[in-house]
């Protein structure tokens, strides 16, 4: 199920990139309090996890399925709990966490199958009333992203997927997508936005709170 090309990607850019993808630690805390037990997928090198910890929030695990992501997240932030995973499971029982973080992950996770399994893992951890908060990628309008949508769209049979030249596969998704993803979550926040992406471009992102059913 898992991508081994899209990991090796994760890898070779651990210690290249810098994440740029805005985390709304105001809303967020408006609906996690601080003594909550929170996990990060696809956590990176933990940048999100460390505002949270710098903002007195200590209950706090990460996982990601790049070695090189979690050694230069135990490098920079050794006080983190921050775990490789396969990437498929989420290595914790049922009911486990109050929150749950999911920030441009679904981006290289491009099948529906891939991204329906995440959600579905990430509801089995989330006890009951658990928060999802997730950002990530819209379908963007430009003539840059227009182009690449169309030369890419027959090879994986998704309008939204790309390749990039340094080897990764990625996804903007469509609000509609996003909505069914989350179904069996109550929204409880959607906010559009314009955000930076790693690679230093503009593209059309969005913000989701989101509660378990
Ligand atoms: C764009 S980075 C974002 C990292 C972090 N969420 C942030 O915003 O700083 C995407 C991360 O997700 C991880 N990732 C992608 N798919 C994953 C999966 N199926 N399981 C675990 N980690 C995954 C990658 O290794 C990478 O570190």
């Amino acid at each position: 199920m898992k991508n081994h090309n899209q990991e090796k990607y994760w890898n070779d850019a651990a210690e290249k990139k810098e994440f740029p993808t805005p985390f709304k630690i105001e809303e967020f805390e408006k609906h996690v309090s601080k003594g909550m037990n929170i996990l990060d997928v696809g956590c990176g090198y933990g940048r999100i996890l460390n505002e949270l910890y710098s903002n007195g929030f200590k209950n706090l695990t990460g996982i990601d399925y790049s070695q090189g992501m979690i050694n230069r997240g135990l490098n920079e932030h050794p006080y983190l709990n921050l775990i490789k995973t396969d990437g498929d499971k989420i290595p914790f029982p049922d009911n486990e966490f109050d929150a749950v973080l999911l920030v441009a992950v679904l981006t290289s996770n491009t099948k529906d199958e891939e991204q329906e399994n995440m959600i579905s893992e990430i509801c089995r951890v989330l006890k009951d009333d658990g928060i999802l908060y997730l950002t990530d990628f819209l379908i963007n309008q430009d003539k840059r992203n227009l182009e690449r949508y169309q030369k890419y769209g027959d090879k994986y049979g998704i309008y939204g997927i790309f390749e990039l030249e340094e080897g990764a596969v990625l996804r903007h998704h469509t609000e509609e997508h996003i909505l069914k993803l989350t179904k069996n979550f109550d929204k409880l926040v959607l906010e559009k936005t314009v955000f930076d992406t790693m690679n230093g471009h503009k593209s059309n992102g969005f913000y989701y709170i989101g509660k378990k059913k």
